[in-house]
């Protein structure tokens, strides 16, 4: 398939050089274009400019190129203000802007933060309920194959990496697996989805989005004025949806350069790697990132999911190198793998169906769970492997003593753990740690 100037797939070559920036160029282009044009979407919409995409490749991130080219750090660019109108007959872009940034400094100007909630956050909720009951849930739009393709383009040129700051594929994953939006977090017991009718906790969410906080101040400019206020969002669905994510109500998905760590450090070119419990598609992308030859398979019992998986696998025309079946792992059998790469559900933290396959639903207690799933979980990675074939299980501080045991009981050689830091945000204050299990057969 042509992805402009790549084909991905079997035999994969490059067939044009896109234009190459210099750092000089791109800061010379950055100085040059304006501080209320200083945004990815603007440069991403000028054909006469460099895509933002480039930018953030070329420095690292947006706001490394903008501090690189002396350009003040952390100044947002305003937009011209909306009118606050919405009609719940009428379609909308899911990048449609009801409350612009500008539009609601503006109003917090000369409105309380009750004003706020009661004109504009509860009529503007109605509203999405009364659009959400027409048209269904507000699903982000799939991510295009040419999306995909600059990912994968990008991901290749990319080092693996451990650290949880680098997050190059997430948009990709959330906006196409619209599975992701139906799985729930145990702890809150409810998706996104079901949860978005909740109306309180929505206000309490959309507060932030509209501006209402106490915490940090962030710079703008709003008709060529520099302000600083309370950070402050394009309100459009794509926020609504954002709301849930920052607040830590979604699943976590597997991040493709961390997978690309894990397969070039462990793996090799033309191998075979089996993922037990294959999940939103982040391994596979890692290992399509890392080699050009070898197989991945992946089964996973989600239907949904799997359904999706397969079209991304028909979309990238990667049929010669994914297989994906939609199995328990406990049902499938396999030889002659050279590495099993696996993230395993960690018992319920994560609900990503109700269907009877899933581990969770299957084995009722922890008890059950661990000598049920992840005992057979082993047992299927061991028989799987060829000799000398390592096993990599990333796994939870609950469950990773328990599974080194199991490991050694199956007759696994321990090799070594690799600990991986999750970042710290203004959301989550605490760090966590999770861990990559590295066995050999
Ligand atoms: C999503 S991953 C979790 C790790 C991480 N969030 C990710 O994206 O890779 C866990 C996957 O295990 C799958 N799963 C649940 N029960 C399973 C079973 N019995 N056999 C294989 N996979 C299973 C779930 O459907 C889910 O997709």
């Amino acid at each position: 398939m042509n992805c402009g100037d790549y084909y991905i797939g079997i035999g994969e070559k490059k067939m044009a050089r896109p234009i190459e920036y210099t750092r000089e160029e791109l800061i010379e282009i950055l100085q040059g274009v304006g501080v209320d044009r200083l945004s990815k979407r603007y440069f991403d919409s000028c054909k006469n400019l460099p895509g933002s995409a480039t930018i953030i490749r070329k420095f690292g991130g947006w706001n490394k190129a903008l501090e690189e080219a002396g350009i003040m750090q952390g100044i947002r660019t305003g937009r011209k203000p909306n009118s606050k109108r919405f009609c719940s007959e009428q379609q909308y872009l899911d990048d449609f802007v009801f409350f612009s940034k500008e539009y609601m400094y503006d109003y917090h100007k000369n409105h309380s933060d009750e004003q706020c909630i009661k004109e504009l956050i509860i009529p503007f909720i109605k509203f999405l309920y009364e659009y959400v009951a027409r048209y269904g849930w507000i699903y982000p739009v799939k991510t295009k194959i040419n999306e995909w393709c600059d990912l994968i383009r990008k991901l290749k040129k990319m080092d693996g990496n451990l650290s949880s700051g680098t997050w190059s594929g997430n948009s990709e994953i959330k906006r196409y697996f619209s599975s992701f939006w139906d799985a729930k977090l145990n702890c809150f017991g409810e998706s996104p989805i079901k949860l978005f009718y909740d109306e309180k906790l929505l206000i309490r969410f959309l507060k932030y989005r509209f501006g209402i906080s106490n915490g940090k101040k962030y710079n703008y400019v709003f008709g060529g004025n520099k302000v600083e206020t309370n950070e402050l969002f394009d309100i459009s669905f794509k926020q609504v949806r954002r709301a849930f994510e920052v607040n830590h109500y979604t699943v976590s998905v597997f991040k493709p350069l961390l997978a690309k760590w894990v397969y070039t450090k462990y793996g090799f070119d033309g191998m075979t790697t089996w993922d037990p419990c294959a999940g939103f598609a982040g391994r596979l992308l890692g290992f399509i990132a890392s080699f050009d030859n070898g197989k991945y398979i992946g089964t996973d019992p989600n239907t949904k999911l799997c359904s999706e998986l397969s079209c991304l696998v028909g979309d990238l025309n990667l049929g010669e190198r994914v297989e994906i079946i939609n199995s328990m792992m406990e049902n499938f059998n396999i030889s002659d793998v050279d590495l099993v790469f696996t993230c395993p559900p960690y018992f319920n933290t994560e609900i990503y169906c109700d269907e009877e396959t899933q581990s969770s639903v299957k084995y009722s207690d922890k008890d059950a769970w661990d000598n049920g799933f992840l005992k057979t979980l082993l047992i299927k990675s061991y028989d799987s492997l060829k000799v000398g074939g390592k096993c990599i299980i990333m796994f939870d501080g609950k469950n990773s003593s328990l599974c080194q045991c199991m490991a050694a009981e199956v007759g696994f050689k321990f090799v070594e753990v690799v600990t991986v830091k999750n970042r710290k945000t203004h959301f989550t204050k605490k760090t966590n740690y999770e861990f990559i299990l590295v066995f050999e057969r």
